[in-house]
């Protein structure tokens, strides 16, 4: 009989991300918005090892709190393995271990991370040979947010923030993170806004038809440049997960008071990032707030997509 030992593994390793710009347009027929959106991959990563299987089984360990992650077919990452095995006619399965870094439910993209990093493993170990192009249109099926997980690096997103441009970035941008114990609901963050669009709808007016990523934040990013772009950093999301999360606020007043250059909400929260003018600030910032007693780490970006690894 063969150990699982002499079976032939693949693993793969995913980043987490950030979204440096995110402007939220109209609420669409299908449930979605309309979004524009500049992400920058960053090294907290998620590791996937595939190991032939009989069935889809999957095992999640992780330097976070692991709590909330469903292990059953709710996993994005066995539904992506699923979906690859549909779409190729595979007729066998998989046993997925996922490795966590970034911290769940928590605006970073960590299952999205864990479903691009499936589709990679599965595909090479099955040997499904799919190209970029057809992973990526799967990615897009699984979430909004997994095609960027599959590129990494930095690129605009656009319509549900599926349909990725390159964007061109010169240097490295360091970060600090915070993050929380509790997550946030995605789609009660979307709500959230909505609702506080509605009651301000005299004062904030019509929502952009047509959102766009601002000219400043390519600049920034281009230029390599901290401060530029701590100046042009936007999230539509910050209001409505500070509502549903007021306690954040203190946090983001401490960080910027601490040396940050500035910061913001990922995504839909709540963690919050704090752009840092380099490595070392980076890391005296992380430790003025671990004895504020936060949960913080450091990460830099721009790093690369899912990729096989060992
Ligand atoms: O695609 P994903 O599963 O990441 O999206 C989760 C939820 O976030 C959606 O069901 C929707 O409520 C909200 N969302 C949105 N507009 C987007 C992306 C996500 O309203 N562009």
């Amino acid at each position: 009989m063969t150990s699982l030992a002499e079976l032939p593994s693949v693993r793969v390793r995913a980043p987490g991300k950030i979204n440096v710009y995110l402007e939220v347009g109209a609420l669409q027929e299908d449930g979605y918005h309309e979004l524009a959106t500049a992400f920058q991959a960053v090294s907290l990563f998620e590791d996937v090892v595939a190991t032939p299987a009989e069935g889809f089984t999957i095992a999640v360990t992780g330097a976070v709190d692991l709590d909330g992650v469903p292990l059953d077919d709710r996993n994005l990452a066995l539904r992506a393995a699923r979906l690859l095995a549909n779409e190729t006619g595979y007729d066998g399965g998989v046993h997925l271990d996922v490795h966590k870094q970034v911290p769940v439910a928590g605006g970073m993209g960590g299952g999205s991370a864990d479903a691009a990093a499936a589709l990679v493993a599965c595909d090479a170990l099955w040997e499904t040979g799919l190209s970029g192009p057809e992973l990526s249109r799967l990615a897009a099926r699984l979430g909004a947010d997994v095609p960027f997980a599959l590129r990494g690096g930095t690129a605009i997103g656009t319509g549900r923030g599926d349909v990725l441009n390159p964007a061109l970035a010169r240097g490295r941008f360091d970060w600090v993170l915070v993050t929380s114990d509790d997550g946030v609901s995605t789609p009660k963050v979307y709500a959230e806004l909505d609702a506080h669009r509605e009651r301000h709808r005299v004062d904030i007016g019509p929502v952009a038809a047509r959102p766009s990523v601002d000219a400043e934040v390519l600049h920034a990013l281009r230029a390599g440049d901290a401060t530029m772009l701590a100046a042009a950093l936007r999230n539509d999301l910050q209001v409505a997960t500070l509502r549903l999360r007021p306690d954040l606020a203190a946090v983001l007043e401490h960080g910027e008071s601490s040396g940050a250059l500035a910061g913001i909400v990922s995504g839909s929260g709540p963690t919050v990032a704090f752009l840092c003018p380099s490595a070392e600030d980076a890391l005296e910032l992380r430790a003025a707030l671990r004895s504020a007693g936060h949960a913080a780490v450091h990460a830099h970006g721009p790093v690369p997509g899912a990729r096989v690894v060992g």
